[in-house]
């Protein structure tokens, strides 16, 4: 890499991809952020990446490419909601299938080397046969958000046959840690940790047998760093390969916050996953990658986030109160 590489990253101001930024600039890139603020928020973005306000179907995007001349494009910006997916299937494929559609033609035409691809390993195998799964298991998408992510993957499949335009698609398991929006795809950890430490019981929806792969963000952004330049038209898992369950989840959260109740059982809810773990052995092999932070050091610093959050909340409450 030459110090000042030049990048974008859409959905730069988001959980992952606020992540991303500071690794980018860390590492010596020049990076500029595209994020229409719908789930990220300015505050999460490092004041040396360049903003820009736009959503990603936007014709401004455009210009905006034509000004930055990215080498790569980090392409994270969706809708990343399961839940509002299956309420709302249209926005979901505007933003997720039109969006990545009309980023990677503007990619094509402007000569952008690379696309690294933020899909979801977490969803879009369904309910595979064999735990953990490698990436030459069938997908089945059950849910508008895992089918707008699979239908993404293919069009990258054909700018690439068609435009020559570079891709390196990777499927993240649940990705949890610092700065997470509760209401995304693994926000699982972050509802937890926030009711616990108000002192409330959280929910679980159906029996918590239900299982997931935890993948510390960190570890998501070097695999990022490791696909800019690796990996050309591959696709990899970024998991773990080791299931959770969600009441072990509980449990290691109820250690962390020490809060002792019980959670309440809900009925489950449609569409969802009931088993998923990836092999991550692909990307150990190609790419370099392995996971280094542990489940039970990644919570710790996923409670302490979630405690000084709260605490600099009501911080600044008080502040304006005082005013
Ligand atoms: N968090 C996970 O566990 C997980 C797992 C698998 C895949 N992913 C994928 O990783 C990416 C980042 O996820 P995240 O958890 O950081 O979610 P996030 O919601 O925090 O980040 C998404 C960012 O994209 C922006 N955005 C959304 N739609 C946009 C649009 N049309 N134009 C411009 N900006 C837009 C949002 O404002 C937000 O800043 C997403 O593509 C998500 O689908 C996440």
């Amino acid at each position: 890499m030459t110090e000042s590489t030049k990048v974008l990253v859409t959905g730069g101001a988001g959980f992952i991809g606020s992540h991303l930024v500071n690794g980018l600039l860390d590492n010596g890139y020049s990076v500029a952020v595209v994020d229409d603020l719908s789930s990220g928020q300015l505050r999460n973005l490092d004041h040396r990446a360049t903003f820009y306000h736009a959503p990603i179907n936007d014709p401004r995007v455009n210009q905006i490419i034509q000004r930055e001349g990215p080498e790569i494009i980090f392409h994270l910006a969706a809708q990343s909601s399961v839940r509002q997916s299956t309420l709302d299937p249209v926005a979901d494929a505007d933003s997720n299938v039109l969006g990545t559609i009309r980023l990677l033609s503007v990619a094509a035409a402007e000569g952008v080397d690379k696309i690294v691809f933020s899909s979801t390993g977490g969803a879009i195998y369904g309910n595979p046969d064999t735990i953990p799964c490698d990436e030459d298991t069938p997908v089945n998408p059950l849910t508008p958000y895992a089918l707008s992510k699979y239908v993404s993957e293919l069009y990258l499949e054909l700018f690439n046959r068609t435009y020559g335009l570079q891709y390196t698609i990777l499927r993240y398991a649940n990705v949890y840690g610092p700065g997470q929006d509760p209401n995304g795809e693994a926000g699982v950890i972050a509802i937890f940790a926030g009711m616990m430490l108000r002192g409330r019981s959280p929910n679980i929806y159906g029996d918590g047998l239900q299982e997931r792969d935890f993948v510390y963000v960190s570890d998501v952004v070097d695999a990022n760093l490791a696909a800019a330049y690796r990996g050309d038209g591959r696709i990899y898992n970024i998991g773990t390969g080791e299931p959770v369950t969600i009441n072990r989840i509980h449990s290691l959260l109820q250690e962390c916050t020490e809060f002792h109740q019980e959670p309440v059982y809900r009925p489950r809810r449609a569409g969802e996953v009931l088993q998923i773990a990836l092999d991550p052995g692909r990307a150990a092999n190609e790419l370099g990658w392995e996971p280094k932070v542990s489940l039970e050091e990644g919570l710790r610093r996923s409670v302490d986030y979630v405690r000084e959050a709260a605490v600099r909340r009501s911080a600044r409450a008080r502040f304006g109160a005082n005013r």
